[in-house]
């Protein structure tokens, strides 16, 4: 079943039933100002924290869902019948009830018809701003007169901090104070305590956002949420909007809102518009400085456009046309759209992260990183070093990392158990990324603070995450599992061994190697040689297992992933990685990888192990706790689909490669929304495997390590189009269906058309590589000059 479809050319995917089976969602703003908003207007808002600073409430998981959110009722006065712009919450009749949403790049647009009122309601933050904005445009496409009344509503939270807000009854439900300046509501909270600006993290502090409403007439207004709903009614049929007239309360103590009342008769035939601005600050100045620079609603409406060619242009750095329509929607849109999502709000702010997660956990925002230096280099380089500077100077890394709050050189060094094994590893994928992406090789010699003391260079840096985990082996001489390794749902003791962070440590060894000989330092060279040396025999002798490698030992002795086992007698990970780490030769990676293809996949991914953990005990493997076939418990998680088909690129499978890539596409799945529910133009954490009654459904959309390591499996590796300090490497690895595509690249300001024509219809290889029509030896395309454009055809062979 079809809910929506892709509007390639606006960059926008259309939902053309709102009745979807899970809210399909969007994202607002950016890191200063964020928020969320589904096809049905529910939402929440937030100021930099999605835990710490979030003024609007959301009721999360509950019933019915997605509620509450950015809502516009409308009262007719002749008929007294009453509605919502979106369809939700009031939830008219389909029959009657038209609407559409555009989910676009940072702004969402819900247009509707009702007994022949036409909204549109845009919402946006305009860039860089701390307010976000509703434009709305009403036109009466009927006959007769319309005398209508509109309100515009906003649930807040008494306290910013959320999870108080929510449960901390007995105190945030006494600190509401709102007020009423010049028609702009003011939300106070604690209002007789001092602003902390500096402190950001200090809930008990004074708070204002203000809610104001610009081309029309304020002809009412309410801040109480239970006068305005009244009792036992619902955001369906609030009181006042069943009345048509506001009550003018101010709350105080207790649960406040956002009510504007506005009067609009329309002839017909006619439109008006007005707005909604609703922000950081207080009435009376904030909110009077909003109200008067929008008096004008071009502004804003210019300030929309902007957004849009921002957002854009950030997607143009990398366009493509491929034979699958499917795989263009992805690429060119939501794919590199979802990894900016990611990389701005980590795993802290969705309809699922209901703020208990806040900050940058250190692994995931590391890969975070991977999908988003080809479109904003420079915004990358910044976050790069604030997690850099999240390492401590034992080499380990700090486990969450507060952009608001971090304190480079003055942070507490972490407790020896909270040191995952992996955390620092990922930064051998970050760092040679963002190297090659800006050609800024010197960032290498760049100094700066470990979290806790002292300093050194990025290079340094990176040979202490290296020693941290050469310093903490195991029995076999295989990186100790610590707190967790990548999974974090086994149970291997500090002592344990993790056989797939043995791989991304020889991965960590050979880059650095690789950068040490570029730059001279041919000492470091020789070090990080032996160390592989010394791991890949180590890897050899304890890790392969017939025909595949086994995915840790606990320190009690059980060996997961090994073939005798009962459960979990195949891992993902410690496959897919030996290819990419380098370390399996051809013939036990082509065996390692047929397991995974024969016992690990299915129509809708690759499952992270099999069979499922159910008779195990809870104290070998946590994943037991869930269902089978759910998350890390034999779940197709899809973080680690893209590795997949990474090593099968880089083994020239092009046909599997593409189909693994394909399995867990989300637009392949548009036309059976039903089956795996959320959003068709979103990567989730995981989708219920085969062991699951609910096979193919897929939960946690947006924030997962899926978006990073798809568009990157996909640009990089089946496309293969690959940043180099040096030039822009082409190494395609396809299906042999395929007879070519196209690629319109920026790398470093150069712009190149890249035309590849496959036809002898092989998976690898290229035959001839020119550029502007001189022929280049190899594969890799020389730096371009900045602002020039260049042509490229590839002829695989
Ligand atoms: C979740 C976590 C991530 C972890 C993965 C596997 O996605 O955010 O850090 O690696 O689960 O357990």
């Amino acid at each position: 079943m079809k809910y929506g479809y892709f509007d390639d050319k606006n960059k926008e995917y259309v939902v053309e039933r709102p009745d979807t089976p899970a809210s399909w969602t969007n994202y607002l703003g950016d890191t200063n100002y964020g928020a969320i908003i589904t096809n049905n207007a529910g939402g929440y808002s937030f100021y930099k924290s999605a835990a710490q600073g979030r003024f609007t409430r959301l009721r999360f998981n509950s019933v019915p869902m997605d509620q509450a959110g950015r809502y516009l009722y409308f009262h007719d006065k002749d008929s007294k019948d009453f509605w919502s712009a979106s369809w939700q919450p009031v939830g008219k009749s389909l029959e009657q009830f038209k609407t559409e949403c555009r989910h676009g790049t940072a702004y969402t647009k819900i247009s509707s018809e009702y007994k022949d009122i036409a909204s549109e309601v845009s919402y946006f933050v305009p860039r860089g701003k701390a307010y976000e904005a509703w434009m709305v445009k009403l036109t009466n496409k009927g006959k007769e007169t319309r005398n209508l009344r509109a309100f515009p509503f906003v649930e807040y939270a008494c306290n910013w901090n959320a999870g108080d807000d929510l449960g901390n009854l007995q105190y945030t439900q006494y600190i509401a104070n709102m007020s009423v300046v010049d028609g702009i509501i003011d939300h106070g909270s604690n209002i007789n305590m001092p602003e902390m600006p500096e402190d950001f993290q200090q809930k008990d502090q004074q708070r204002h956002t203000f809610f104001a409403m610009v081309g029309a007439e304020v002809s009412g207004y309410d801040t109480d949420r239970d006068v305005f709903i009244g009792r036992y009614n619902g955001y369906g049929n609030p009181d006042v909007v069943q009345k048509g007239e506001c009550a003018g309360s101010l709350a105080e103590g207790g649960n406040p809102c956002g009510v504007l009342q506005t009067d609009i008769c329309l002839q017909p035939g006619e439109s008006v518009e007005f707005a909604i601005v609703m922000g950081i600050g207080s009435a009376q100045k904030e909110g009077a400085e909003v109200k008067e620079k929008y008096a004008d609603l071009s502004i804003l409406k210019n300030e929309l456009e902007e957004l849009k060619n921002y957002w854009h242009s950030r997607l143009e750095v990398m366009q493509v046309e491929t034979p699958d329509a499917d795989v263009n929607s992805m690429l060119n849109v939501w794919s590199p759209y979802n990894c900016q999502i990611t990389y701005a709000w980590s795993r802290a702010a969705s309809l699922v992260y209901a703020g208990v997660r806040d900050g940058l956990g250190y692994r995931d925002s590391v890969q975070d990183m991977l999908g988003v230096m080809h479109s904003v280099p420079e915004e990358a380089g910044e976050r790069l070093e604030l997690l850099i500077t999240g390492q401590a100077s034992t080499g380990g890394a700090m486990p969450v990392v507060k952009p608001f709050a971090h304190k480079p050189g003055q942070e507490k060094e972490p407790e020896a158990n909270e040191y995952r094994s992996d955390d620092c590893l990922w930064l051998f994928n970050a760092i040679p990324e963002y190297v090659n992406e800006t050609g800024n090789f010197d960032f290498y010699l760049k100094e700066l603070p470990y979290a806790d003391k002292g300093k050194d260079s990025v290079l340094g840096h990176l040979r202490r995450a290296i020693e941290f985990n050469l310093e903490r082996s195991g029995a076999h001489g295989i990186p100790c599992g610590l707190a967790a390794d990548w999974n974090d749902c086994l149970v291997l003791g500090y002592e344990g061994e993790s056989v797939f962070v043995a791989f991304q440590l020889r991965y960590a060894l050979a880059k650095y190697s690789e950068v040490s000989e570029k730059l001279g330092l041919t000492k470091e060279v020789e070090w990080a040689e032996q160390e592989l040396r010394i791991l890949d025999k180590s890897l050899e002798e304890h890790c392969w297992d017939e025909d595949r490698y086994v995915r840790a030992f606990s320190d009690k002795g059980f060996r997961f992933g090994a073939k005798e086992n009962e459960e979990g007698n195949i891992f993902m990970n410690p496959q897919v990685w030996a290819v990419i780490s380098g370390h399996a030769n051809r013939e036990k990676a082509e065996k390692a990888m047929n397991v995974v293809h024969d016992d690990l996949y299915t129509d809708y991914g690759i499952m992270l192990c099999a069979p499922p953990f159910e008779k195990s005990d809870f104290d070998i493997v946590r994943a037991v706790l869930f269902n089978p076939g759910m998350k890390e418990n034999a779940g197709i998680f899809n973080h680690t689909q893209g590795w997949g088909v990474m090593a099968e690129s880089m083994l020239g499978n092009g046909n599997r490669a593409y189909k693994y890539y394909k399995s867990y596409l989300p637009a392949a799945y548009n036309d059976m929304a039903e089956v795996r529910e959320i959003e068709p133009y979103v990567y989730a954490q995981s989708t219920h495997s085969v062991y699951s009654k609910r096979f193919g459904s897929s939960r946690l959309p947006w924030l997962s390590g899926t978006a990073t390591w798809a568009y990157y499996a996909a640009t990089r590796y089946l496309l293969g189009i690959r940043p180099e300090i040096d030039g822009l490497t082409v190494d395609p690895c396809v299906p042999d269906s395929w007879e070519g595509f196209k690629v319109v690249r920026n790398f470093r300001g150069a712009v190149y058309n890249i035309s590849v024509s496959n036809p002898n219809r092989v998976m690898k290889g290229i035959a001839c590589l020119k550029m502007n029509g001189e022929i280049i030896e190899g594969n890799k395309l020389p730096v371009g000059e900045e602002g020039k454009e260049y042509q490229v055809e590839v002829i695989m062979g």
